[in-house]
């Protein structure tokens, strides 16, 4: 039998892309949605949901506490009417780190979660202290029970929490647990990214009370019980990210359904100045190479700053500008694994501490490489995309996870793109 691991993506790289490609919905908001319907007994209807296996994943870890998921194509439909367990399953936790994301809504519901360490991407260390010091403030006893991370409290209170570090999902978390604690909760220094705020428009929609206060401050007002609700997913800015960065590398001309203009500015404004043409048309953003591409500086840092999850696809793309570039990463601290992947493939690009550097443009040669995780493996179709030669990519059940039928949406390019 073929697995998914066990195939390649088999690139001939050197055509320009040309045309139309539609992004999914948002993988990681999508995750977050999943995790929102344990708050309620009642049925929460999620649409545009991407058809990849962290769904699926994600689904697995919601019915082992009790919850009913089906999925039919872009439609989940979740009904966590009584949750029976307060532990999460150890073995689909290790799958994806989202997962960890029960924790709140099992604290909220039912006094008490448990859930092991989340697995992941390895591109760092990856800590959860900002996820235990917010429900710690709200009143809940945090401990580590065998391999299990324990949260307890009859009663969660609302209150004013302070986050170190603006921690995506730790914000998440947190405001999944104050939305039924009682009083208010007001964070200082969350996360602003778009997948978060989508998760505070879905609960509002389920009957939560939240407003944006601002400069990073995010007020829950908690209350007596959550509804269901029927809720369409943002568009996925990441994998529009990534089509439009493999439009420019190419030097071809290439419209995104999905890419919301508001969700791109940094990425927008890099590749202005890099030289490429970027125009909203009703829907999507069209990008064309405007002259060559120049060499830009940049640092992957929280929204709205450059998105760290396209710091590798960026930096496979600025092998193909001229002068050059930096990337400094300040997000993670191992987020260079594709690094050496595209120096086997010609480019010219070094890593000092946490900098990258990269000079171009290079002509790059096909070989074989490797997806070590969701965007490095991106960042290597980009490379395999503008290579010359047969790039042959292994270990895409990594970037499967992120990008649906990335070999089609390609093809439908003018990529010569395949599968063995
Ligand atoms: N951090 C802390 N303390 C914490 C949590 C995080 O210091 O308690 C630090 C980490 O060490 C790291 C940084 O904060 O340096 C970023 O971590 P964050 O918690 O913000 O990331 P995450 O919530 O675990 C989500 C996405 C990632 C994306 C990051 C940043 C999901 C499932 N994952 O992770 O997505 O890179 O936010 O935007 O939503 C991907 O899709 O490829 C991906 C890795």
């Amino acid at each position: 039998m073929t697995t998914a691991t066990a195939q390649r993506l088999v690139i001939r790289g050197g055509r320009p892309l040309r045309g139309r490609v539609a992004v999914s919905g948002s993988k990681n908001a999508a995750l977050y949605a999943l995790a929102a319907a344990l708050l309620t007994a009642e049925p929460v209807t999620l649409r545009n949901v991407p058809e990849i296996a962290d769904i699926g994943e994600m689904a697995e870890v919601l019915r082992d506490l009790g919850a009913a998921v089906s999925i039919d194509g872009a439609t989940v439909s979740i009904e966590a009417r009584e949750l029976t367990k307060t532990v999460a399953d150890a073995e689909r936790v290790a799958a994806l780190r989202a997962s960890f994301l029960v924790m709140g809504p099992l604290l909220a519901r039912l006094g008490e979660a448990a859930c092991p360490p989340p697995g992941g991407d390895v591109i760092g260390s990856r800590p959860l202290d900002v996820h235990f010091a917010g429900f710690k403030a709200l009143g809940a006893a945090v401990t580590r029970e065998g391999a299990a991370y324990v949260a307890r409290s009859p009663r969660l209170r609302g209150t004013r929490i302070f986050f170190d570090y603006p921690s995506v999902l730790g914000t998440v978390n947190v405001i999944f647990a104050a939305t039924l604690a009682e009083g208010t909760t007001t964070i200082i220094n969350a996360a602003a990214e778009p997948e978060v705020e989508m998760a505070c428009d879905l609960l509002n929609a389920m009957g939560a009370r939240i407003t944006d206060g601002g400069n990073n401050t995010v007020h829950i007002e908690g209350v007596e019980r959550l509804h269901g609700a029927d809720f369409s997913i943002i568009p996925d800015r990441i994998e529009a990210g990534t089509y439009l960065l493999m439009g420019v590398a190419t030097l071809g001309d290439v419209e995104v359904v999905g890419a919301v203009p508001e969700h791109l500015d940094s990425l927008v404004a890099k590749l202005r100045e890099m030289s490429v043409r970027v125009d909203p048309f009703e829907g999507g953003l069209r990008v064309r190479p405007d002259g060559p591409l120049q060499a830009v500086q940049l640092q992957a840092v929280p929204y709205p700053g450059f998105a760290t999850d396209l710091h590798s696809p960026m930096g496979a793309a600025l092998t193909q500008a001229h002068g050059v570039s930096v990337i400094h990463e300040r997000v993670y601290d191992n987020r260079m694994n594709y690094v050496g992947e595209l120096r086997s493939m010609g480019a010219r690009i070094t890593t000092a501490g946490q900098s990258v550097m990269i000079e171009g443009p290079s002509a790059l040669v096909g070989t074989a490489v490797r997806a070590h995780d969701v965007r490095a493996g991106a960042a290597v179709v980009i490379a395999g995309l503008c290579a010359e030669g047969e790039t042959v990519i292994r270990d895409i059940g990594h970037i499967d996870r992120g990008y649906a039928d990335l070999d089609v949406r390609l093809q439908a390019l003018g990529a010569d793109v395949s599968r063995r």
